[in-house]
Formats: structure tokens, C-alpha cells, sequence
């Protein structure tokens, strides 16, 4: 499975140099997906000595097949920071993001990446009382914004709020752009970091400081990363001769998010925690479905899926990964808003290295409460699944579930993926597993997949909760409307 920005970033940059010394550095960053390249391209411009280190290559992780909304509108997060953390906190979130959003489009000056002003919405499936939440949060912080009272999207909605000022560009042809100025060293697996000196198969490097850009973090049991994290999976299609939307749109209980891209309209969905799921009618069924659904003739050309990494919260974790190691730094838990996330770390981790200290280094802690509901989902699934019986993950030794949708074997502790063979497909597990015979018949254990996929489990993502007086709310939320967009043009649905 291809993402569109695999497809359309243009031809691949030609190989990097290649790690076959060992090497000292000032600083090295490990990981070359979002995260990694800007804050190495961040760093360097500062005139700070930096090294790249990616196991494949730049951009091959998730962010090569994320969805690529640049926005600070994430899901509806604002109403629950100030519930959380207080006004002020969620007003320098939204700053933090709202900057990136700026940043990562003065950067698009300088390194084309089809860079496009959008509004973001979120739109209402049920009863737009979260929406009205969110919208009483919007106007305490300030956040320019418009309600409409539908969604111009093919699913019925009770309406939307839009985040204005927001974006979309292809990720791919940003980092490709950025690789020019950033030292990279592709294909460098980093097997360990010892003190300050990262190995590989093939040399190593010695750096005054180090930094976790590897998505979920190589270091992940110091730190209590694998307490803090989980992983969760959804699939996209990019589909031609079907009608474009206007903004970029996510379904506020999960349902399918939709933003265009040249002629492609791009839908998202089939969401689960990886490892429970998906079952042979979700995933990419789910999304075919709806299509088939939705328009006379629609005409697929690219479906792809990846994972990220949930925090507990749903903040990211930026900054020293451990009180013990103060120049090892992380940039992880970006909760599928990884886009504006990573400029905001990026920035973060090049303040704390070049000047011992960033404006935002409280708000993204690593080190802030773990006391969370989510945390006590995240300990039961490791409960149940370490000592459930099957096939054992190389990371901590949960039980896997076979993936019948993408054939592969997935772990629902911190969603550690392996192929067919047993080599690894996503991390934490950094080793293969023996899949043994039972490998190559992935066929029989249908069944197992689908009780997993049914089971309750903390996946939040499809199940949208219906709520009470569904038309009192809408009519609250539409009396509440602040700013009117343009009348949407004639609906195509
Ligand atoms: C379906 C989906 C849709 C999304 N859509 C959006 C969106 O619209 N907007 C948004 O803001 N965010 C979105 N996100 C989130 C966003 O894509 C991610 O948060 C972001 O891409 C993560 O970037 P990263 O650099 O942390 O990880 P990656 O891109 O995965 O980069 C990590 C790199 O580290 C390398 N690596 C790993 N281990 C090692 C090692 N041991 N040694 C060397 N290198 C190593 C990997 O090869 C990889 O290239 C979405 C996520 C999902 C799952
Ligand atoms: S990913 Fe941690 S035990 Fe499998």
C-alpha cells in the first residue's frame, strides 16, 4: 500500500552518505520522520553541529503516511485542557500549535510543498453538545473561529466548528526539501545509546546530546515511556471523480476525516488500538463501504495506514526524557497531531539545547502526572495481554494478534508490529519474532482477530456516544453561531 505522498513527493532523493565510522557530533538526532528532520534542520541553521540517524530513510515512518492537516485544532482538546490544566495552559497549547501552523507555512516559502491555506473543522455526528463545549472554550481563548450548521462532508452532521487560519501541504516534499541542509545518515539503525554514544551495526556516534526522534522512543521502559504510551492504527484512501470538499474536516467521535489534495479527496477512518482489530469488515472495509455508499463512481487510487502514538492526555511529550540523563530529550505522543506537533518540538528541544531552556518546556513535560484514566486502560491491557496465551511481542512479551486486513502480527500492549516473517513493521520491539510454522497460515485465526476486534477496550474511536436532545443542542449550538462562512455551494450528496 502506497500513501499519496509516497506517490507524489517526486522522485526519492538519491542515498545519503552512509554511517561506516564512528562519528562525534555535538548534537544527533535519532529518527528522520517530522520530528527529527526539524529539529536537525532547526539546530543546523542555528550553526549547532548535528547529525541525522534514520533506520531507512527520511521520511519513511509515519509521517509518510499521515494525513497532513496542519492545525492547532486538535480534535476537541480545548475544552478538556481548561477542565484539566486551566484557561492559561490551554491558551499557551493553543499558541504553541497556532505558531507552528506559522511557522511550518514560512518554511513552505523556502521549500515548496504544496502548502494551502484551510479552515479546519470538526463536525458533529451525534449532538453537538461537545461542540458547544468546544465553542465556549474557542471564545474564552480567543481562537478565531466560525460555526456552521452543517458540514458540507457526505455523513450527517449537526453542524461544525471551524478553526480558521489553519492548512494542509504534502509532508513528504517538506522533509525531501529540508535534506539538503540537515547531515543525515540513512539507514542507521540505532540498536542502543550508551551514555552519550548511540551504536549501530555499522559505527557509532558521540554527541553531547541526544535526541528520541523515533516516534515511539527507542528508551522506552527508563522513563516509564511504555506506561505513558499506546498505539493506535487508522487507514486513508485518496479517491479521484468524486466531488472535492471545501476545508479540511474530522468527525468529532472519530468518524471519517476528509481534506482534498490536487484532484484527490482524501477520507480517513477505520480507526482502533492497535492489536484489537481490525476485523475483515473495518480498516479499509469500513471506508470502502461508505464510498461504494456515498458515490456513483468513485475511483480509488491510493490506501495506506500507520499508527501513532497516544499519550495520556493527548499532549505530547516534549522535552528531557529523564530526570537521570539531562541531554537526552524526546519528542513523542503526538496523538495523530503530529504535524503541528513536531514543529513545536522541534523548536522545544533546539531552545533546551541551545539555551538551556524553551517557553514551553512545563507544558509538554515528559515528567508531568501519569494520573490519568487512560493510564489504568494502557496497565489492564498489559494485564490481560501478558498473560494471555499465543505468539510472544520482542518487546515485553505480550500476546499478538494476527492482523488479517494488512497480514500482520500486532501487539496491543504498545502496538509493536511484526510481518509474516516475524521481522519488525513498527516499534517499540526492536527484535523479530519466531512466528514458527503458524506464520504462513494466517487464514485460520480469523476468528481470533474478530473476538479481539469486538472486544471493549479503550479505543475511543468508533464509537461516537449519542448523547440526549440531539435538536435542542443543534438549535443552542446554531443560536450560538458567531461568524457565518459562505453559503457551501450546491451539495453534491
Ligand atoms: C492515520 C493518521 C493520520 C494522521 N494525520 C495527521 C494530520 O492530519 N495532521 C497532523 O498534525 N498529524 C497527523 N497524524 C500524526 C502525524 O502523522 C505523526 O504524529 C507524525 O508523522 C510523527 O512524526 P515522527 O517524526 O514523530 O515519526 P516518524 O515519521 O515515524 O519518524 C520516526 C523515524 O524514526 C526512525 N527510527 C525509528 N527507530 C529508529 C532507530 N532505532 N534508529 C534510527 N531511526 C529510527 C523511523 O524509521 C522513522 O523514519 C496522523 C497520524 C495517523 C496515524
Ligand atoms: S509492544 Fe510492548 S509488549 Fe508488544
Amino acid at each position: 500500500m502506497t500513501s499519496i505522498w509516497a506517490a507524489t513527493a517526486g522522485p526519492e532523493p538519491g542515498p545519503t552518505k552512509t554511517l561506516d565510522r564512528d562519528v562525534t557530533t555535538d548534537v544527533l538526532v535519532i529518527g528522520g520522520g517530522m520530528a527529527g528532520m526539524l529539529c536537525a534542520y532547526m539546530l543546523t541553521q542555528a550553526g549547532c553541529p548535528c547529525v541525522v540517524a534514520e533506520a531507512k530513510r527520511v521520511g519513511s515512518g509515519v509521517t509518510q503516511n499521515t494525513t497532513a492537516k496542519v492545525t492547532a485544532q486538535h480534535g476537541l482538546i480545548y475544552d478538556q485542557i481548561i477542565k484539566r490544566e486551566g484557561t492559561e495552559k490551554a491558551r499557551r497549547y493553543y499558541e504553541a500549535n497556532q505558531a507552528a501552523v506559522e511557522g511550518l507555512r514560512e518554511l513552505a516559502r523556502a521549500v515548496p510543498c504544496d502548502f494551502e491555506d484551510r479552515t479546519a473543522y470538526v463536525y458533529a455526528e451525534g449532538t453537538p453538545e461537545n461542540l458547544e463545549r468546544e465553542l465556549s472554550a474557542y471564545e474564552r481563548l480567543g481562537i478565531p473561529h466560525q460555526v456552521i450548521s452543517e458540514a458540507p462532508v457526505p455523513v450527517a452532521n449537526r453542524g461544525a466548528l471551524g478553526m480558521e487560519g489553519q492548512a494542509q501541504f504534502n509532508p513528504l516534499k517538506l522533509l525531501y526539501g529540508l535534506m539538503p541542509a540537515v547531515d543525515v545518515y540513512e539507514h542507521a539503525f540505532v540498536t542502543g545509546v550508551d551514555g552519550n554514544t548511540a551504536h549501530t551495526d555499522h559505527g557509532s556516534i558521540t554527541a553531547d546530546h541526544v535526541v528520541f526522534a523515533t516516534h515511539y522512543p527507542l528508551v522506552n521502559i527508563p522513563g516509564l515511556y511504555f506506561m505513558k504510551l499506546h498505539q493506535e492504527r487508522s487507514y486513508a484512501l485518496a479517491l479521484q471523480g468524486v466531488p472535492p470538499v471545501d476545508g479540511m474536516y474530522i468527525g468529532e467521535g472519530g468518524g471519517f476525516s476528509f481534506r482534498t489534495y490536487q484532484d484527490y479527496l482524501l477520507i480517513g477512518g477505520g480507526g482502533h488500538r492497535t492489536g484489537q482489530g481490525p476485523t475483515p469488515d473495518e480498516g479499509y472495509a469500513k471506508i470502502r463501504r461508505f464510498v461504494g455508499q456515498t458515490y456513483e463512481q468513485p475511483a480509488e487510487r491510493y490506501a495506506w495506514a500507520t499508527q501513532d502514538c497516544m499519550s495520556l492526555d493527548k499532549m505530547p511529550y516534549i522535552g528531557v526524557h529523564r530526570a537521570a540523563n539531562p541531554r537526552w530529550y524526546v519528542a513523542t505522543g503526538f496523538s495523530k497531531w503530529g504535524m503541528t506537533g513536531s514543529f513545536v518540538a522541534a523548536q522545544a528541544i533546539a531552545d533546551l539545547i541551545l539555551r538551556g531552556e524553551s517557553a514551553v518546556e512545563d507544558l509538554f513535560s515528559p515528567r508531568r502526572s501519569m494520573l490519568h484514566p487512560s493510564l489504568f486502560s494502557n496497565l489492564g491491557v498489559s494485564a490481560v495481554d501478558l498473560v494471555k496465551p499465543g505468539k510472544r511481542c520482542s518487546h515485553m512479551g505480550c500476546s499478538l494478534a494476527h492482523n488479517d486486513v494488512e497480514d500482520s502480527w500486532d501487539c496491543p500492549c504498545h502496538g509493536s508490529r511484526f510481518d509474516e516473517a516475524g521481522n519488525v513493521l513498527d516499534g517499540p520491539a526492536t527484535k523479530p519474532i519466531d512466528v514458527g510454522d503458524a506464520g504462513k497460515h494466517a487464514g485460520g485465526r480469523t476468528g481470533q482477530v474478530g473476538r479481539r476486534g469486538r472486544r471493549a477496550g479503550p479505543c475511543g474511536w468508533r464509537h461516537a456516544a449519542p448523547g440526549r436532545g440531539p435538536a435542542q443542542a443543534s438549535r443552542r449550538l446554531a443560536r450560538r453561531r458567531t461568524v457565518l462562512p459562505p453559503t457551501p455551494s450546491l451539495s453534491p450528496w
